[in-house]
């Protein structure tokens, strides 16, 4: 019912009485005021004017009724270990494509290759749970279409230089701005689910962090709404995953790429190789050619940029 009161509340310039909003939901006048007085716990700011009810201020929390349609899909914690452990569960358990879980803080937050993730307050921190009808080994093209989009939507919102560092960093001139990671379960030839996982340094405090690292609010000097940015996110996710036109989003993965035609350095478990990075393939393998003249294709690894 919060996300319907909210929706008429944000739909009218004017104030609208208790009454109205009760005969467009079909409950009584108390029953709107009561969940008035919830929101009002909640942060948001609506004023009673003598002709009803108005919304000034929603706060930048990601209630599950801040993505109108999306609210039995969202999962919204103020604090938890990691995201993506719950994702786990719920994938597991067979819920829905496009459920989320996000949290304002994680205690555990998980990197790549191990690393932790620092997850402070005012970052965006969520999990996707996906279910592409994909082969396991097409799985990569998830986590390189949610990439795009997080550095296409970090330039569209905020006119920030967003950059694409192989196989799956945003930077902005160079420093960190979103990382992401995967988890995927399959049996045989079938994809049970493809999680994503995200960290995007939006409003949060970056300087604690070892490597380079920025944020939204360091670029623009003021905080940005977290919200906006997720549900334009989601609505983008939705849309490309369900067009499946995987090489029309690697070429402007390319375009948007800071990894390619430079001197890079690749240290796998095994091996370090060294080159130019000359291709990503359709595989999202990253073509490296090497000083003997020699192409290589990488598959897993960490990209340092010379
Ligand atoms: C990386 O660049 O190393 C990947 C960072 C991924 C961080 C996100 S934050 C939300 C989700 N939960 C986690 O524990 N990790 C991912």
């Amino acid at each position: 019912m919060k996300a319907q009161i909210l929706s008429i509340l944000r739909g009218s310039a004017e104030a609208v009485s208790g009454e109205s909003i009760g005969t467009r939901l079909g409950v009584s006048r108390v029953a709107i005021f009561k969940q008035i007085g919830k929101l009002r716990e909640l942060g948001y700011n609506i004023v009673s004017t003598p002709s009803g009810y108005q919304l000034r201020y929603e706060p930048d929390t990601l209630f599950p009724w801040a993505f109108p349609g999306r609210e039995d899909r969202m999962h919204y914690f103020p604090e938890t270990g990691s995201t993506m452990e719950l994702a786990r569960k719920l994938a597991r358990e067979g819920c829905p494509s496009l459920t989320v879980v996000t949290a304002d803080i994680q205690t555990r937050g998980r990197g790549r290759l191990d690393r932790l993730w620092q997850s402070e307050e005012g970052g965006l921190y969520f999990t996707v749970v996906t279910r592409p009808r994909l082969t396991p080994d097409a799985c990569h093209q998830v986590i390189f279409v949610a990439s795009w989009i997080v550095a296409f939507l970090l330039s569209e919102m905020y006119a920030i230089d967003a950059r694409l560092k192989w196989p799956n960093d945003v930077l902005v001139q160079g420093k960190k701005i979103a990382g992401m990671l995967s988890e995927i379960e399959a049996e045989s030839d079938q994809v049970l689910y493809v999680n994503i996982g995200i960290g995007i340094n939006m409003n949060n405090d970056v300087s604690g962090v070892t490597s380079p690292a920025t944020s939204v609010k360091t670029i623009l000097g003021s905080r940005v709404s977290r919200r906006d940015f997720f549900a334009g996110f989601l609505d983008a996710l939705e849309k490309h995953l369900g067009k499946e036109d995987f090489f029309g989003v690697l070429s402007r993965w390319k375009h948007m790429s800071d990894t390619l035609h430079r001197p890079v350095r690749i240290v796998t478990l095994k091996e370090t190789i060294e080159g130019v990075a000359e291709d990503i393939d359709a595989d999202g393998a990253l073509v490296v050619r090497q000083k003997s003249g020699k192409s290589r294709r990488i598959v897993y690894g960490d990209c340092f940029h010379a």
